[in-house]
């Protein structure tokens, strides 16, 4: 069976991106079809300046989440990623066969470490070392498909280059992991600067639609979204690109291709309205499911505590055949 593993990092109250982008095939598709493994991914929430409280808050809130999306602890693992060792036992193993270099060049870092410098904080190694622990997250278990955003592509190509590297080098040990992406909808841009993605570390709030807005607050902030100059509406990304995205929220929640879409509508207005109540009407039983997961907090904990179980004993007899392989004496 194929084997499928994503996460999500708790750095921010989760997005309208993340739902589109990544968690809503993992509920319709994903879990379905395969052996399925969904992570909160906490460990890289510690890779930029950030308060415990809040990390493990959101940590809770991201995996409350999950379930409400439809993940079902039936059908596949759902699991906190520092509470099964195996990822950081294997994310060592793994730098020593990548280099400084490729992990320098990753665009990601770049940008957050450039970010983080103009915040007048300092750039934490972790931040250079996360895409070797991403890709212990992947090789760990085996992986085949990782379903994403289409901003995680190169984090799974490089997953690849050291899954390949270390196979030639030492034996094979790993699966090569491929990137699945979305067809509509696989980055989502802000709605006030349509030429960035919509991401939920980013500060500001009003081009951001979260998961648990009130239905009043995503139709504000899908209503006041900038639009481009120029009246009709066409789906194009390069030239409108605040009205392409507009146009691929409304396909990804209510169905139907971009480029038709464009074509239905005669102004910016009545686009933003049923944009508007299209994803009104995608996060409702999300946010219902939600309001009765937190009335109880035992069954979440539950499901992260067998998840976690059933995590380790996948990910165990990897990580001791990637130490085998690499040349450390087993311990018995
Ligand atoms: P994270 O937490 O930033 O995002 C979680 C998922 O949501 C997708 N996503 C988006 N998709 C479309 N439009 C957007 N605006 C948007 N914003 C986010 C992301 O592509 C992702 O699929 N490095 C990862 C977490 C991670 C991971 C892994 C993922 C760690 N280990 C192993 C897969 C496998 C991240 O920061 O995702």
């Amino acid at each position: 069976m194929t084997r499928v593993f994503s996460g999500i990092k708790p750095t921010g109250h989760l997005t309208l991106g993340n739902y589109l982008g990544a968690m809503r095939r993992w509920a319709a598709v994903d879990q379905h079809r395969a052996d399925a493994l969904f992570c909160v991914v906490d460990l890289h929430a510690l890779t930029v300046d950030h308060d415990p409280a809040r990390v493990r808050r959101l940590s809770r809130q991201a995996a409350t989440l999950l379930l409400a999306t439809g993940v079902d602890p039936k059908l596949c693992t759902v699991f906190v990623q520092s509470h099964v060792d195996e990822h950081t036992r294997l994310s060592y193993v793994l730098e020593c066969v990548a280099t400084d270099g490729e992990m320098r060049r990753m665009v990601q870092y770049k940008e957050k470490a450039a970010r983080e410098q103009r915040r007048g904080g300092s750039v934490r190694l972790s931040l250079l070392t996360y895409p070797v622990l991403m890709a212990a997250d992947i090789l760990a278990y085996g992986t085949d498909e990782v379903p994403v955003g289409d901003d995680q592509a190169p984090h799974v190509e490089l997953t690849r280059d050291l899954a390949v590297r270390f196979n030639q080098r030492y034996g094979h040990t790993f699966v090569v992991p491929r990137a699945t992406h979305p067809a509509v909808a696989a980055r989502v841009m802000n709605l006030q600067d349509p030429l960035s993605k919509m991401g939920k570390s980013d500060d500001v709030g009003p081009g951001i639609v979260y998961l648990l807005d009130e239905p009043d607050v995503v139709r504000k902030k899908v209503m006041r979204a900038v639009t481009d100059s120029g009246r009709d509406v066409v789906y194009d990304r390069e030239e409108r690109p605040g009205v392409a995205n507009l146009l691929e929220i409304l396909a990804a929640c209510s169905g139907g291709d971009p480029e038709t879409l464009g074509d239905a509508y005669e102004s910016y207005g009545a686009l933003k309205k049923d944009t508007a109540e299209a994803v009104v009407e995608v996060l409702k039983p999300l946010r219902e499911r939600h309001k009765e997961l937190c009335a109880d907090p035992g069954h979440v904990e539950g499901v992260l505590r067998d998840g976690a179980e059933r995590a380790r004993a996948m990910a165990r007899p990897v990580v001791d055949a990637a130490y085998r392989a690499i040349g450390l004496l087993p311990a018995s």
